[in-house]
């Protein structure tokens, strides 16, 4: 068979390890032919295209990013996009197409299956909040590098009895800040699924000054958002495809903690720290098992299907339980767990 790769969306590590799989079993195992599509759908869309072979993925293993490029190019949003990725595919003897990435890549995937493409998902996102999946690799990385960042965060907030406010990625779902903050001891942690009350936050912080200590880490997912009418914030800009910009909600926490408790506040914006660099064992290991499965699911010729860990097992499930509903931070890890060591 000859078989295509793309990676689409936000890269996250763990990307490459994907590819290397894919291409080693494809290769020696199916005696396939793989060629990468450069950029996600945009490669489709432009007919730029890679070979990739056993030897080209020397060194894969632990790179983060992807030798392929990434972009978030929609093609069902361009005119004739859809048709014209079909027309590509076609014409450069594509007989499947294995596609990487998070809800907007999927989201196409699940589209062009239903139009007779065999298509395949492999599941990624920093932000774990794609459906249908245990976990998503790049997650576990992310959260190892936010909690490290909040272990060192909290000498120095100790040092200066200071407020550090740090903010991670996050932008429908607050799994890295709900897992990072419990693994890194937070006092508060924001996140978009519960709107946070200033009040009551600063309440607490000041509690935990009262009986003597408060040097607090204060955890805030990128897209956590005030109880509506309790405090302004900043309405964020429009990148190319339409996303808003997120960023600075920390920034905002921050000068409310500072101006309602006194005490001095500091601001650490992770950013995209979270998503470079080489991927923990844990999403390397994830990483190799969805690609090992993404090209035998080809091979049975399960189109629209995508691959997920579900109670420690891959298995197939299709694309359409995935896409279009964000798998929001389980209310008994927040609320059971995380917010027992608030304050
Ligand atoms: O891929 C998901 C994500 O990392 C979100 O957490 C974040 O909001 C967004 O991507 C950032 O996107 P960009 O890299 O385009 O700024």
């Amino acid at each position: 068979m000859r078989v295509g790769l793309l990676t689409g969306g936000g890269d996250c590590p763990g990307l490459n390890a994907v590819i290397r799989a894919v291409v080693r079993k494809g290769e020696r195992h199916y005696g396939d032919e793989l060629v990468g599509f450069l950029d996600g759908w945009k490669g489709v869309l432009e007919r730029r295209t890679m070979p990739l072979d056993v030897e080209r993925c020397r060194g894969l293993l632990p790179r983060g990013g992807t030798i392929l490029g990434t972009t978030r190019t929609n093609p069902y949003k361009l005119d004739g996009g859809s048709q014209k990725v079909l027309d590509n595919l076609r014409a450069e003897g594509i007989d499947g197409l294995i596609a990487i990435g998070g809800d907007d890549t999927l989201g196409v995937a699940e589209k062009l299956a239903r139009e007779g493409l065999v298509v395949v998902g492999v599941p990624k996102t920093i932000d774990n909040d794609l459906s249908a999946t245990e976990v998503t690799f790049g997650f576990d990385t992310a959260v190892q590098i936010a909690s490290d960042a909040i272990d060192r965060l909290h000498t120095t907030a100790e040092s200066h009895d200071r407020v550090m406010v740090v903010e991670v990625m996050g932008r429908h779902a607050g799994w890295i800040a709900t897992q990072a903050g419990i693994a890194g001891g937070a006092a508060e942690i924001l996140i978009p699924e519960e709107p946070f009350d200033i009040d009551a936050v600063c309440a607490r912080l000041k509690g935990r000054h009262d009986r003597g200590r408060y040097a607090s880490l204060v955890v805030v997912a990128e897209g956590a958002a005030p109880v509506e009418g309790t405090m302004e914030t900043q309405s964020g800009e429009l990148d190319a495809f339409g996303h808003v910009r997120l960023g600075g909600i920390a920034n905002r926490v921050a000068r409310e903690i500072e101006e309602r408790t006194g005490f001095e506040t500091r601001v650490t914006i992770l950013g995209h720290i979270q998503r470079g660099g080489t991927p923990t064992a844990f999403d390397r290991i994830l990483a190799t098992r969805f690609g090992v499965a993404a090209i035998d699911a080809v091979h049975d010729g399960a189109a629209g299907q995508m691959v997920a860990l579900q109670a420690g097992q891959i298995v197939r499930v299709p694309l359409g339980d995935a896409v279009g509903k964000s798998k929001t931070v389980d209310p008994d890890l927040y609320h059971g767990v995380a917010e027992v060591f608030f304050g």
